[in-house]
């Protein structure tokens, strides 16, 4: 792990490990996200472990397995709305609280996850 990283601030993989999972128990339960997400998140959230480990500066876990993220392509078959969107984020902000990620972390990944997830709303 490079010292000074986000994913190392943070607490590397165990912080990661809780917050993706307190994140999909909510997007599971949540009645705008449930239509567009498999029933069985399991592996959704083994992609999305991998996923923010590489994006906040860990191991390039993801592309190691999957390549490229292109994550506005893969988003392209799911209709993501500004109301889905704002679910995600919604889910995202408790889920932070959840797995106890501090400030001024908690607060930089909420911004930079913002940002991502505007890029991925591709559905009036
Ligand atoms: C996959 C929804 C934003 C990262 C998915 C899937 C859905 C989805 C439905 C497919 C799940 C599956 O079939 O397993 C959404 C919605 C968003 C959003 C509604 C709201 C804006 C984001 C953001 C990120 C992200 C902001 C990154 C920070 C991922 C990753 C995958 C994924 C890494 C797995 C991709 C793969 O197959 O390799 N998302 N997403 N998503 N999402 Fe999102």
């Amino acid at each position: 792990t490079k010292p000074g990283t986000m994913f190392e601030a943070i607490g590397g993989f165990d912080s990661i490990d809780k917050l993706v999972t307190a994140f999909y128990k909510k997007v599971g339960n949540h009645p705008k996200l449930i239509p567009i997400f498999p029933d069985d998140l399991t592996e959704t959230a083994r992609k999305q472990r991998m996923f923010l480990t590489q994006f906040f500066g860990g191991p390039r876990l993801y592309s190691e397995e999957r390549g490229h993220p292109m994550l506005r392509k893969r988003h392209l078959p799911f209709e993501i709305t500004p109301e889905r969107k704002d679910a995600w984020l919604e889910c995202m902000n408790a889920a932070l609280e959840e797995a106890e990620i501090e400030e001024p972390y908690k607060t930089a990944i909420f911004e930079k996850l913002t940002m991502t997830a505007h890029h991925m709303m591709n559905t009036p």
